[in-house]
């Protein structure tokens, strides 16, 4: 059967890798995460110290962190690796949360990214979540999802999940990260976080986790079985 791109776009908190793991399971696709790759490149340089401004030591850091992910088999979970280190749990820190939207904004570090992602999904087969997978990254995607959810909600969401890996943060702070992320994110100049002309629109305000998996997988028949597939 034909190998799509899957592009799953928008705001910050809306559920997107939920649904894009769960939709890349049940086609046996590959999963990539690309927030996950701006908040390790964050973790990297802020352990080396280096200032987000200072674009020679930012270039040279693009040169030598590597970046993977590799699935880990007890909990089938795809967790980011940073110079072969497991760094999963430290990316998801509020610490990273508050300058990764300031990181991702910096043109060299979005170039090196989308070239990587590109060539992580050069085979198709994968679904891609992001900000600019359906706009820069892969345009040319079979099935665009743009996802959007009431703030309120997305940063109950988030704080339910930071809870569970025992970090407790009031539920202001977070509305204010991800509003502040949602507006860095779509006013920069770079690749900035827009809906593509071609993405459909998935509001998750009102929907559960399987709801929103079979919303994406509806249009991936669509896209498998017309006519012009
Ligand atoms: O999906 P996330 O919340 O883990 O992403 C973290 C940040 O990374 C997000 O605030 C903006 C940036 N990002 C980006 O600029 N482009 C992407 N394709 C993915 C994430």
């Amino acid at each position: 059967m034909k190998q799509l791109v899957i592009a799953i776009d928008g705001y910050s908190s809306c559920g997107k890798s939920t649904t894009a793991k769960a939709v890349a399971a049940a086609l046996h696709y590959a999963y990539v995460d690309t927030g996950a790759m701006y908040r390790a490149v964050t973790l990297y340089l802020l352990e080396h110290h280096i200032p987000f401004d200072d674009l020679t030591q930012v270039e040279q850091a693009l040169h030598t962190l590597q970046i993977s992910f590799r699935r880990n088999r007890r909990t089938g979970r795809n967790e980011v690796f940073l110079d072969g280190v497991n760094r999963e749990d430290d990316i998801r820190q509020m610490v990273i949360s508050n300058s990764v939207s300031e990181v991702s904004i910096i043109p060299m570090v979005r170039h090196a990214m989308v070239a990587q992602q590109q060539r992580m999904g050069r085979k198709r087969g994968v679904v891609m979540d992001g900000r600019d997978i359906g706009t820069t990254v892969f345009p040319d995607a079979e099935v665009k999802v743009f996802m959007t959810a009431d703030v309120d909600v997305r940063a109950q969401r988030r704080q339910a999940e930071l809870a569970e890996k025992g970090e407790h943060v009031g539920l202001d702070v977070i509305a204010e990260n991800l509003r502040k992320r949602d507006y860095l994110d779509s006013t920069r100049t770079e690749s900035p976080l827009r809906r593509a002309a071609d993405a459909v629109l998935l509001d998750t305000t009102h929907l559960v986790i399987d709801e929103q998996v079979d919303f994406v997988l509806e249009r991936v028949s669509a896209a498998l079985f017309a006519p012009h597939a």
